[in-house]
């Protein structure tokens, strides 16, 4: 059965402390880390000022969920750890530039992010702009140029598009122009999971099939079964993160909580109450093993991934 427990282990990322990150995992989040840190421009170079901030967003922090899903993906269809890197940094600058971008005073203006000042408030608001800008830029370049992916052009190819798609119109920025536009509305149930696929959805389908575009020709049935693993993960992703908005504490967060009620939000709390919006994660967690089943033994670390997600207090 792919839905045994997570190892679970106490650890701290940057400032914040973990206390359910599944041990296995953790050697992604290094690995990823290592990766990022010698693809992210120097602070010696110019424009340093800007390489710092790129730095600040990127490095030292957060969960690596994308990472990881890169990682594990890989591994369910045997694609070797080094090609994995590249696809792993180019989704981790991605988001990163946009959480840069979502702090913003245009945006969601918040001023806690990975248990320390906001790219903006650390730096100020033109930087943060384009260190997001910067980041979303090298994560294309790796993709296209890095020689650690070791997979031919074509394959490359269709690595850039899926992340481009992810995180464009149709994709992340679409969700945050819908999340945007609705402060304060009514949103429908497939209105507000249209909005949550597309913001966050996006960037977790385009990582868990990055993973699996890491290897020549992957197996169709195995694609079939990560696209649908990660629909239903994508989403549960959001909800768990509109859930903490309501539950979660500062410290463990990073980040604060309440934002959503005080910035007139539209979440899954808010439309289904807190039992509902649990139960909506719930079926979805179960949805996600479900679609795991092809892979056999292949399928454990994205299954104990799918558990972190849902379960996770951070
Ligand atoms: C937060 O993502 C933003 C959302 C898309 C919900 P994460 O919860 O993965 O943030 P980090 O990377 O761990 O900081
Ligand atoms: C952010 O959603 C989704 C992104 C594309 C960055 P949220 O606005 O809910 O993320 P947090 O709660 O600030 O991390
Ligand atoms: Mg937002
Ligand atoms: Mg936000
Ligand atoms: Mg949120």
């Amino acid at each position: 059965m792919v839905n045994s427990p997570p190892s679970l282990s106490k650890t701290k990322i940057g400032n914040v402390a973990l206390s359910a990150y599944p041990e296995r995992l953790r050697q992604f989040q290094k690995r990823v880390e290592r990766a990022l840190e010698v693809r992210l421009p120097p602070v010696t170079k110019p424009s340093s000022h800007l390489h710092e901030a790129m730095r600040y967003a990127t490095l030292g922090g957060g969960k690596r969920v994308r990472a990881s899903l890169v990682y594990a993906a890989g591994q369910a269809v045997n694609a070797p750890d080094e090609a994995l890197d590249v696809p792993a940094c180019a989704v981790e600058m991605i988001h990163a530039y946009s959480l840069v971008h979502d702090d913003l005073p245009c945006m969601d203006d918040d001023d806690l992010r990975r248990g320390k000042p906001t790219c903006h408030k650390a730096y100020n608001e033109a930087t943060a702009l384009l260190a997001g800008d910067a980041l979303q830029s090298l994560a294309f370049e790796i993709l296209a140029n890095d020689p650690a992916v070791g997979v031919s052009n074509t394959q490359r190819l269709r690595m850039i598009t899926l992340l481009a798609q992810a995180a464009g119109s149709h994709g992340m920025a679409g969700g945050q122009a819908i999340d945007l536009a609705a402060g304060g509305k009514m949103l429908t149930l497939t209105q507000l999971e249209d909005m949550h696929l597309r913001k966050t959805g996006a960037l977790i389908r385009a990582s868990v099939l990055l993973g699996a575009q890491a290897r020549e020709n992957p197996e169709t049935g195995a694609l079939e079964a990560l696209e649908s693993f990660s629909h239903a993960i994508g989403l549960a992703f959001q909800i768990t993160d509109d859930i903490l908005d309501v539950e979660g504490k500062a410290e463990t967060l990073g980040k604060n909580p309440g934002m959503d009620h005080a910035k007139g939000k539209f979440t899954y709390p808010q439309l289904l109450g807190l039992p509902g919006a649990k139960a909506r994660a719930q079926e979805l967690h179960a949805q996600a093993l479900e679609s795991l089943a092809p892979l056999g033994d292949n399928g454990v670390l994205l299954a104990e991934l799918a558990g972190f997600i849902i379960e996770r207090r951070q």
